[in-house]
């Protein structure tokens, strides 16, 4: 039986989204739901500006409720700079995705920063903790709030000084929800036709119902790390249209029933996604709000 690993992220993209503070006791309910689920790699938080993202204010306290207490789950957050990887090292965590945007205005819109500023960003991190786990979680890779499509022209020449660096792990992730199974097959395509011995995850939004196909075409071409929110929450408050991720809970079904091994408790994610929705109301269920039109 194939395995595919299930990288949570709702407790970083989902969250992100939600305007009021979520209590760290309810942060700390869901992150350890969804271990005692079954998930073994969950993104619990980002180490961000508090101004850019004040819900992540809580980074550092709610890394110390979970840091040591499963050893054996891949924790890991998100952070767009150097000062973040810092903070996350400092709480005990030892994995991190590096935000940076395809589209460069997505960039400056996300973490006010330019590709070349990016770039420099990740060459410090990579010399400051050369331990540290590092996947590249390239936004906007299928298509941009502001400059529309993007296609594998764009991709495979923007990722090659990255791979240069000494980049592994790279996470194709359709921010806001664009992208459409046969150019992820492209995409996925010419990037390993490149570049052979990396390590590709995928992370859709599901603003237009595509997010299941296309995962699943990601898999089919032989991806087996996917990511995805519990209850489908997630966005990215810097993209105009952005709206919730495909549902860990709906994937893990599907991939099942298809005979994939998922190594999680169903029954329990779908118990945990009903407490969060009434836990989080504000929260409930962003997904499929928007139809926006992107132009190419
Ligand atoms: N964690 C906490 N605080 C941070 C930080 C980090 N990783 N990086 C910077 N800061 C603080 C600085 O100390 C400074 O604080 P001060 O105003 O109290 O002195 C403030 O944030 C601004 O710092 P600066 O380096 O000038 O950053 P900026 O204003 O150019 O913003 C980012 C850049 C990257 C810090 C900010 O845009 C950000 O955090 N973006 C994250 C967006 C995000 O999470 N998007 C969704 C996920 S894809
Ligand atoms: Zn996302």
């Amino acid at each position: 039986m194939k395995k595919i690993e299930l990288y949570e992220v709702g407790p970083r993209d989902g969250f992100q989204m939600v305007d009021e503070y979520i209590p760290l006791e309810t942060k700390t309910r869901i992150v350890e739901g969804l271990l005692e689920a079954g998930l073994r790699h969950v993104q619990i938080t980002s180490f961000v500006s508090p101004k850019a993202i004040p819900q992540m204010r809580d980074a550092g306290e709610l890394a110390a409720q979970v840091v040591g207490k499963y050893p054996d789950a891949d924790l890991f957050a998100l952070v767009p700079n150097l000062r973040g990887a810092e903070a996350a090292w400092e709480a005990g965590l030892r994995s991190v995705s590096y935000v940076v945007s395809l589209s460069e205005s997505h960039n400056k819109a996300n973490i006010r920063r330019t590709h070349e500023e990016s770039f420099a960003g990740l060459h410090a991190i990579l010399d400051a903790f050369p331990e540290m786990d590092i996947c590249l979680d390239l936004s906007t890779t299928f298509g941009c709030p502001f400059e529309g499509m993007k296609s594998e022209d764009d991709v495979v020449p923007f990722l090659e000084p990255y791979v240069g660096l000494g980049v592994e792990t790279v996470n194709l992730c359709d921010t806001i929800g664009i992208a459409n199974p046969a150019q992820v097959r492209r995409i996925i395509e010419a990037v390993w036709t490149a570049y052979p011995a990396l390590d590709l995850q995928v992370h859709i939004h599901d603003t237009r119902n595509m997010g299941m196909v296309n995962t699943l075409a990601a898999i089919e071409l032989g991806v087996d790390k996917v990511q995805s929110t519990l209850g489908g929450l997630g966005g990215c408050p810097f993209a105009p249209g952005a709206s919730g991720n495909l549902a860990t809970e709906d994937l893990a079904f599907m991939l099942s029933e298809m005979g994939y091994e998922v190594g999680i408790d169903f029954d329990r994610m779908v118990e945990l996604a009903r407490w969060q929705a009434a836990a989080i109301p504000t929260g409930l269920f962003s997904g499929h709000q928007f139809r926006i039109p992107v132009t190419n």
